[in-house]
């Protein structure tokens, strides 16, 4: 089995403990098969790196029908001895001394061939996607930032918490949630009153599959003190845009003792971390990603080219602050913003809307061209548990709107939102009074009102999109390119 990581012998090239010389064994898939008078190149891929490396044969060297079946895409093994290379782009390649083929790849059935595929047809065939440049870029960023997410919270004291995937309650209270199931499709058990009979279900009750793991996360923070979450998340939403999945991964810290301030502070640093991570790990991936996107810029129009490459629009959101300012505020500048007068807005601007995306890109590209926090939204466009303020928000007029909460997003430039937060209300009566109001049975969740009722605190948390936050590192434009397998509505092959 013994045989060495592309990643590990193109790195050693460059060290004191040259390989060069020496005879190794690399394994991996074609990419390329090029015959020239002389001799063949095969630049094998092993996916520890986006390099390749060139294994070469002289003409004649292998047979016939061993050359016939090395083909982009088959998998062989290769050993022979490290030389350092004669051709450019390369500082050593291994000379074949012995090959063995894996696995064929029919060149007239093998859908990926050397050549530029659209990011469409790469949907359809997700289960070998990762076999090309771009998907492997994006699959390795992903794990990197994965693991500097882990890293940043157990370096800054917080445990990790899994919270249930299966769960009886709805924690964003918007009702877009998975029905889980075992009772029969066609003919469940009803009750006397002719709905269906959960009772008789598997867990007793109805349950779903979990759009947030936020409400166990505060159970965690209110016991450990600091808590994050990272794990599978649901939304049924009928959403078929380049921003949202029914299945994705979110992050969710939850502190005990953290109030909305806290809660931006720690926000704005964990992302520039984890970004900074992904630009120090992944300095290879990036480069391809950035140059990618400055080809296929190339075929834009001028207004639709970005301002900014891959990477420095990444070190521009490490480098600057992000700009913090309330919903109010945010709607003032929307009010008077050149769009708005000029009608170009689809949704009017007025207090009390949600936020559309064409609003928050406008606030991000266009007025502060920077990643912005926005504050203390209408509490009635927002989840119950997000605590309440003490006095509505007024214009700078004197004019009073609704009540608001203490709620904060992260917007991104090219993403929107792509964290969504708050402090929570930690006071029982007026917790529970705001369920009431929105309906929800405050029974439904005892448990959760028990933190409330035994040993509260102030607390506060967020969420993080992961496929946001990995869509926004590696520059793609469409969030089911960022995740290995993507379920969307009518989506779920693989
Ligand atoms: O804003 P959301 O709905 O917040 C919550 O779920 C809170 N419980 C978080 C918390 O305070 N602990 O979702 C958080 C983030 C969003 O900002 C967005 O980045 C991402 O999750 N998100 C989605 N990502 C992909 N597809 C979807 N359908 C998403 N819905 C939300
Ligand atoms: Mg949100």
């Amino acid at each position: 089995m013994s045989y060495l990581p592309i990643k590990q012998l193109l790195k050693a090239a460059t060290g004191v403990d040259s390989p060069v010389g020496s005879t190794a064994t690399v394994k991996g898939w074609v990419r390329t098969k090029r015959e020239s008078k002389n001799a063949v190149f095969i630049a094998l891929n092993d996916g520890s790196t986006i390099q390749n490396i060139q294994a070469v044969a002289e003409a004649g060297q292998l047979p016939e029908v061993t050359l016939k079946l090395i083909t982009t895409g088959s998998c062989l093994s290769i050993t022979g001895q490290i030389v350092e290379s004669q051709g450019s782009g390369q500082a050593i390649e291994i000379k074949i001394a012995e090959v063995v083929i894996y696995g064929t790849a029919d060149p007239e059935k093998y859908p990926l061939q050397p050549k530029r595929h659209s990011l469409e047809f790469l949907r359809e065939i997700a289960h070998l996607r990762p076999r090309t440049n771009t998907f492997s870029a994006i699959l390795r960023i992903r794990h990197a930032l994965a693991f500097a997410i882990h890293k940043y919270f157990n370096d800054h004291g917080f445990f990790y918490l899994n919270t249930p995937i299966i769960t009886a309650s709805d924690a964003e209270g918007a009702g877009e949630m998975f029905r889980v199931t075992t009772l029969d499709a066609i003919k469940p058990p009803l009750t006397e009153d002719g709905k269906v009979d959960y009772s008789q279900d598997f867990f007793g009750r109805e349950t779903n599959l979990t759009v947030s793991g936020q409400l166990e996360g505060e159970l965690g923070a209110m016991a450990l003190g600091k808590i994050y979450t990272f794990g599978p998340t649901f939304r049924a939403e009928n959403s078929n845009t380049t921003r949202h999945l029914a299945e994705f991964w979110m992050i969710e810290p939850e502190m005990a003792f953290y109030e909305l301030e806290d809660n931006m502070n720690l926000a704005e640093d964990f992302v520039k971390t984890v970004i900074r991570y992904a630009i120090q790990h992944c300095a290879d991936d990036l480069a391809f990603l950035d140059n990618r996107l400055k080809e296929e810029d190339k075929t834009k129009k001028k207004e639709e080219q970005s301002e900014l490459g891959l990477l420095e629009k990444l070190q521009f959101v490490i480098n600057n602050e992000f700009v913090r300012l309330t919903y109010t505020e945010a709607i003032e500048i929307l009010i008077s913003s050149k769009p708005a007068k000029k009608g170009q807005f689809q949704f009017e601007v007025k207090w009390g809307i949600d936020l559309q995306s064409e609003h928050e890109r406008y606030l991000v590209e266009k007025h502060f061209k920077k990643p912005v926090i926005l504050t203390n939204y209408p509490r009635a466009i927002k989840a119950f548990y997000m605590k309440q303020d003490h006095e509505p928000a007024t214009s700078p007029r004197g004019e009073v709107f609704g009540p608001t909460v203490r709620a904060m997003d992260v917007l991104f430039p090219g993403i929107g939102e792509i964290i969504g937060g708050s402090q929570r209300e930690e006071d029982l009566d007026k917790l529970v009074a705001r369920m009431q109001e929105v309906g929800i049975e405050p029974e439904a969740i005892w448990w959760y009102l028990d933190t409330r009722r035994f040993g509260t605190a102030p607390h506060a948390g967020f969420g993080l999109g992961f496929e946001r936050l990995v869509l926004f590192v590696t520059g793609m434009g469409n969030i089911r390119d960022v995740i290995p397998f993507p379920r969307a509505p009518k989506t779920a092959e693989f």
